[in-house]
């Protein structure tokens, strides 16, 4: 039976390693221009409702290159019948019968769930809103492996920039504290890592995360104390660049916060130039989903430590990998973990204002309980938490 990939959390480490290990396989084989024809007769359907230009053409591109075909609509929110008022449920239960699988990328939370929930094909998410986007996690772990070499468990990993609106570094963190790697974050007020991939990262990879404003930043006494506890680190007076064995940066996603025009202009406080990765080791890799705006400096662009280009490119592979294996076209099959936890309905509205549940009519709001934590329930569809008294539930 197909399964979706909704959520970075549908994939078990076994089955990231399976993924790899056949995208390894189609790397090859693209070098040595062997024509590849595992879905020759299947259609594949790239329903964008935001912007793309990687996600969308590596996925169609991955498509070709395993000899099938792809339909494609790019600009849905003008384009297609949502420009009418279509409802997203709608156009999947459409386009289902068109395509044996579809690639969505929309702007409300928690779209992709919805669409899985409502499709008899299997439907990848390409980015939901603020939430996920599991598919770039996946080509990032695939980067980090291939150039460092060694095991991401006890890796030193930052995570820099805009990290609540950002949905790939919700995904890199669950794929990262899968992996057990220890995260640090670097995030200016206002941006940090939402509660809610903290708390699930705690209460289900056992992970704690930790948390700065700068990645230059002096340490207070409790913060050098916590580091040379956890981490066994030579007593630290700062934080600096050169504890990293990778450094993820992210652009503020300028288009999900309501009213701002322009942050961080002149100062940004994670700014990767040629002058700070100087004082990084000799391989700490520089990574980016990109687009990038001005976190990232031109200068260091021809550094062998600037992964960005390749982890782009490692697009290809990584989204053949895992287009056919769940169309089930290989020898090599996976297993989903789709999330089937026990759910709760309630009438009450998700507090989430940009989950999809606020968007749609006809949408049974339904909430699962937060691990470890009294009261809390978390969105199925956006994962968002809200405190539900248990009176208040159905
Ligand atoms: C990212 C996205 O769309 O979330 N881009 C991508 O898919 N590589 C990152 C971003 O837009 O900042």
């Amino acid at each position: 039976m197909f399964k979706h990939l909704v959520s970075i959390n549908d994939l078990s480490k076994e089955t990231i390693e399976k993924i790899f290990k056949l995208a390894d396989h189609y790397r090859l084989q693209l070098e040595k221009k062997t024509s590849i024809n595992k879905c020759k007769d299947k259609i594949m359907a790239t329903l964008f409702y935001e912007p793309s230009t990687r996600t969308r053409m590596s996925f169609e591109s991955a498509m070709f290159r395993l000899g099938g075909k792809v339909i494609s609509s790019a600009d849905t929110k003008v384009t297609s019948a949502a420009a009418k008022g279509e409802s997203l449920v709608d156009t999947i239960k459409v386009i289902q019968s068109y395509a044996d699988i579809i690639v969505l990328r929309h702007f409300k939370d928690g779209a992709a769930m919805l669409a899985a929930e409502n499709s008899d094909v299997p439907i990848i998410n390409g980015g939901d809103g603020a939430h996920e986007h599991p598919t770039q996690t996946l080509c990032d772990l695939y980067t980090i492996k291939k150039l460092k070499k060694r095991k991401i468990e006890g890796m030193y990993v930052a995570l820099c920039g805009d990290l609540r609106y950002g949905r790939t570094v919700h995904s890199l963190a669950y794929g990262l504290a899968k992996f057990g790697a220890r995260i640090f974050t670097i995030a200016p007020e206002g941006f940090e890592l939402p509660e809610y991939v903290e708390h699930r990262i705690k209460s289900e990879y056992g992970i704690e995360i930790k948390k700065y404003k700068k990645i230059d930043e002096q340490l207070s006494q409790a913060d050098v104390f916590y580091m040379t506890q956890k981490t066994e680190l030579e007593l630290l007076p700062r934080l600096s660049i050169e504890f990293f064995d990778a450094v993820y940066v992210t652009r503020i996603q300028m288009e999900r916060i309501k009213g701002v025009k322009t942050i961080f202009k002149h100062t940004i406080p994670y700014l990767i130039n040629k002058e700070l990765l100087n004082k990084a080791k000799g391989d700490t890799i520089v990574m980016h989903p990109l687009p990038r705006r001005n976190e990232l400096s031109y200068d260091i662009d021809q550094d062998k430590r600037a992964a960005y280009f390749k982890q782009a490119a490692y697009g290809i592979p990584i989204r053949m990998a895992l287009i056919a294996l769940l169309l089930g076209t290989t020898k090599s099959k996976i297993k989903i973990d789709q999330k089937q936890p026990e759910l709760f309905s309630l009438g009450k509205k998700c507090s989430n204002e940009n989950c999809i549940t606020n968007a749609e009519e006809n949408v049974q709001r339904r909430y699962t309980k937060a691990n470890g934590l009294l009261n809390t329930y978390r969105c199925f569809y956006c994962d968002q938490e809200q405190e539900i008294e248990s009176n208040e539930i159905n």
